[in-house]
C-alpha cells in the first residue's frame, strides 16, 4: 500500500517535535577523575611564571573567566554552563592536578589546552589561579 503523502508529512513534523523537545543532556558537575589529583607542579610559581601566566590569562582566559577570574567575562553572557568562578571556595578547593587536568582536557565551551599551551604555561595558570582567591 502506497502511504499516503501527508502522512509522511506528520511523521516529519514529529520528529521535528521529538526533536526540539529533546532536553540537552543534563549538565553534571565536572569532576576530574582521581588520578589528577596526583598530578603535581614540576615547577615552581616564581616572578617570571607569574607574570608570563597573568598576561596569558588576561588576554585568552578573561573573556569568559573575567579579569578577576570571577566568571563574568563579556563571552559569558551566552554560555550555558557559565564559566566558573575562580575565586571560589569550590575551585580554590580543588586540588593543583584537578584544575591543571580540567584546563588539559577542557569540556563544552572550555577548550582542552594541552596542546595551546606548554605543560609550564598551564601549571603558571594554575599558580595565578591561586592569587584569585576571594
Ligand atoms: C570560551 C570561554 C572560555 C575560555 C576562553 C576559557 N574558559 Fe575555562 N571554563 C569555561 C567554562 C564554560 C567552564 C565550565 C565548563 C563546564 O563546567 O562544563 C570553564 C571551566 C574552567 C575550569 C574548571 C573549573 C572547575 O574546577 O570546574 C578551569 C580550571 C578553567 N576553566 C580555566 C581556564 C583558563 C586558565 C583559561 C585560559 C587559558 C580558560 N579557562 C579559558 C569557559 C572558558
Amino acid at each position: 500500500m502506497k502511504t499516503p503523502k501527508y502522512l509522511s508529512g506528520i511523521s516529519l513534523a514529529l520528529c521535528g517535535i521529538i526533536f526540539v523537545n529533546t532536553p540537552a543532556p543534563a549538565q553534571t558537575k565536572w569532576i576530574a577523575p582521581a588520578s589528577a589529583n596526583t598530578l603535581k607542579n614540576p615547577g615552581s610559581c616564581d616572578a617570571a611564571t607569574m607574570k608570563e601566566a597573568k598576561t596569558i590569562y588576561t588576554s585568552t582566559c578573561a573573556p569568559c573567566h573575567g579579569v578577576k577570574g570571577k566568571g563574568d567575562g563579556p563571552a559569558a553572557v551566552a554560555l550555558n554552563p557559565k564559566p566558573a568562578d575562580h575565586t571560589s571556595k569550590a575551585i580554590q578547593q580543588e586540588s593543583d592536578g584537578s584544575l591543571f587536568w580540567k584546563l588539559s582536557e577542557g569540556r563544552g565551551a572550555m577548550q582542552a589546552y594541552k596542546s595551546q599551551l606548554t605543560d609550564k604555561q598551564r601549571w603558571g595558570l594554575i599558580c595565578y589561579i591561586r592569587t584569585l582567591k576571594k
